[in-house]
């Protein structure tokens, strides 16, 4: 019953008819959409990635093969030879690029029939449990929502391609099979057959092969390319994902700064016609934890934190005080006009914080005086003081947080986002890119009963700062030579300055808590090209699921990424991961204990 293509040669897309095509002679191919059958007449919408046609079978114009569309259902795979016709005024289709014209069409081939799908493809806003759209996703590429997610993904890579190549950068593809490249995450590990007990671990960023190519003099180096992390997912987050990556030698800061801000306006005009003006604004670390809490600040919106500390030391309130007496710190927002909240609406804001790791939430609705169960603690001298500097009037609500900074800050500055998320105070459409510099190069992990990288330990120390390396009590306050690109509040990417000289390098290493010998086992390859004449180099990596998702107000990554994992981190169109064969774990050299 199916026919074949041959003689047939598409001659448009089905987005691509206008009214001044009228008369010629077409050839569409691609899936039924719809059929509706109007007294004799058989129309059908056909789609293909571009966009849809009308199509219409008329008794008249030819017997058979009106009733051959008959037999088609949604999803059938046609191909049709026909004469483009305008449509009478009163049928034309504003919605519809291909809206003024249709095809009278003359000869049917059915190339394929389709089961009944399992969901509708028609209408990108019908909801539909992404758990069934990411198993039948070669479906869910077919609505045109997400169709136009991926090819606007294909853009936004040509534009940043064409941007770094005219800069004189060179794309170069680095091992997919490699070694461990610390960046926070656990690696995903692959066994090797012919050396059994060894693995290979995925690249969770090209970090270290990038560096070797400045050593090997390619000057400018960049990939969209591929990372792995195993960790815990959320939203803007897949354990495999692409980054643009790039690297930089003989530069500084302002070099690489200047690149990516180019390369933002290149994407931002290209793509949106949104024309960013370069510089972008700057933040140090510290001032992004004092204002916000977070370093990720989305200053498009008030209600910044204000530390009060120091007035607190003067307060009665038994759980403000033990904070601050064990060097804690207290933060406050004002969030005006939201006196009004409702018990019930408090008490989920105290939830939110508890999810951050407070301890509690402390609120006060402004009115004459103070209502809030604290205010029996407070005299009133303290209560004008928080006044004045929260800068309170009546209606306002104060809300505080006591804790270690961390925690104080992290929770406060995530009730600020929510807060105003909900309040709608972020204004629609807006993109607002800051850097964010000057943080520490290390922190202490009390998990672990050590130093950390904050960034990662190739990131440079502030040369001014080295010899804070030295004693313990000061390594927390070296400021690394590194920056994060933020927008819209999300770490769209981060970078730094590199260790180039090798004692730099290993003297972070030994700060890390890392043995010579142990550095010497996972980093000695590293180590020792930074002794044939590494130049000073530097770079960054963008997050370029969040970048085009942000760029095309997708609500996560999953959106823009043809064939994404599950927050279980599988495969749900081919179910991977999966058991393999017992011979393959023996040649593997492997045995599983469950
Ligand atoms: P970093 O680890 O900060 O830096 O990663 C760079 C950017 O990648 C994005 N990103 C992710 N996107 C989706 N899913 C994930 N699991 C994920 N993890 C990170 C973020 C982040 O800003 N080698 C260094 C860069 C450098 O120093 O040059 C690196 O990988 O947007
Ligand atoms: P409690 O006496 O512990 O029930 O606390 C009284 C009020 O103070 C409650 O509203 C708590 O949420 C709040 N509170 C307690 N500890 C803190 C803290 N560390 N930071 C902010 N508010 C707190």
């Amino acid at each position: 019953m199916f026919d074949s293509l041959s003689g047939l040669k598409r001659s448009h897309s089905c987005g691509a008819l206008r009214a001044q095509d009228a008369g010629a002679e077409v050839i569409l191919m691609g899936w039924v959409q719809r059929r509706r059958d109007h007294g004799g007449l058989i129309f059908v919408d056909l789609r293909d990635r571009d966009g849809l046609t009308q199509v219409v079978f008329n008794p008249e114009v030819n017997p058979d093969v009106h009733n051959k569309a008959g037999v088609l259902r949604d999803e059938w795979v046609i191909a049709i030879r026909g004469v483009v016709n305008l449509r009478p005024a009163d049928m034309v289709n504003p919605q519809l690029d291909t809206g003024e014209i249709e095809i009278l069409v003359e000869e049917l081939r059915l190339l394929n029939a389709s089961k009944t799908p399992p969901f509708q493809l028609e209408d990108y806003r019908v909801d539909i449990s992404e758990a069934l759209r990411l198993r039948y996703r070669y479906l869910d590429l077919r609505r045109p929502g997400v169709m136009k997610n991926i090819l606007f993904r294909h853009r936004a890579a040509q534009v940043a391609r064409q941007f770094l190549n005219g800069q004189g950068f060179v794309e170069v593809e680095t091992p997919i099979l490699t070694k461990s490249t610390p960046e926070g995450a656990r690696d995903y590990l692959v066994p090797s057959r012919v050396m059994p007990g060894h693995f290979f671990a995925l690249p969770q960023s090209p970090q270290l092969f990038k560096q070797l190519l400045m050593m090997s003099g390619l000057d400018r180096y960049y990939q969209l390319c591929r990372c792995f992390r195993d960790e815990d997912l959320r939203a803007d987050r897949q354990p495999e994902f692409t980054q643009i990556d790039l690297e930089m030698a003989f530069i500084t800061e302002e070099d690489v700064m200047r690149v990516v801000e180019g390369l933002m306006v290149a994407l931002f005009k290209d793509l949106l016609e949104v024309h960013l003006k370069p510089p972008f604004p700057r933040l140090t670390h510290q001032e992004c934890m004092d204002r916000f809490g977070l370093d990720r600040p989305d200053p498009r919106f008030g209600l910044e934190l204000k530390e009060v500390t120091d007035l607190i030391r003067e307060s009665e309130f038994r759980q403000f005080r033990e904070v601050v007496d064990q060097g804690g710190i207290v933060k406050a927002l004002n969030g005006p006009g939201l006196a009004k909240l409702s018990r019930k609406e408090l008490d989920d804001l105290t939830g939110l914080a508890g999810v951050y790791g407070a301890r509690g939430l402390a609120w006060v609705k402004m009115q004459q005086d103070w209502q809030s169960p604290l205010a029996k603690f407070f005299p009133a001298g303290l209560k004008q003081a928080l006044n004045d500097r929260l800068e309170a009037k009546e209606g306002d609500l104060l809300l505080f947080i006591a804790d270690i900074p961390a925690v104080a800050n992290t929770a406060l500055g995530q009730l600020r986002v929510h807060l105003g998320q909900r309040e709608n105070l972020i204004p629609p459409d807006t993109f607002h890119m800051v850097w964010v510099t000057d943080f520490p190069l290390l922190e202490y992990d009390r998990d672990e009963g050590r130093f950390v990288a904050v960034h990662h330990p190739f990131t440079a120390p502030k040369e001014e700062d080295i010899h804070l390396l030295e004693a313990e009590e000061t390594r927390g306050q070296v400021r690394a030579r590194a920056y994060d690109l933020v927008l819209n509040g999300q770490e769209i990417g981060g970078g730094s300055i590199r260790n180039w000289r090798r004692d730099v390098q290993e003297q972070i290493f030994q700060v890390l808590g890392m043995a010579s010998e142990e550095a010497e086992e996972k980093f000695g390859f590293l180590l020792e090209a930074l002794e044939y004449g590494a130049p000073p180099h530097g770079g960054v990596a963008f997050g370029f699921d969040r970048l085009v998702a942000i760029l095309c107000g997708a609500r996560s990554i999953r959106e823009v990424i043809a064939f994404p994992k599950t927050q279980k981190s599988a495969c749900p169109v081919t179910q991977a991961p999966s058991r393999v064969e017992l011979e393959q774990l023996l040649e593997l050299g492997l045995r599983l204990e469950k």
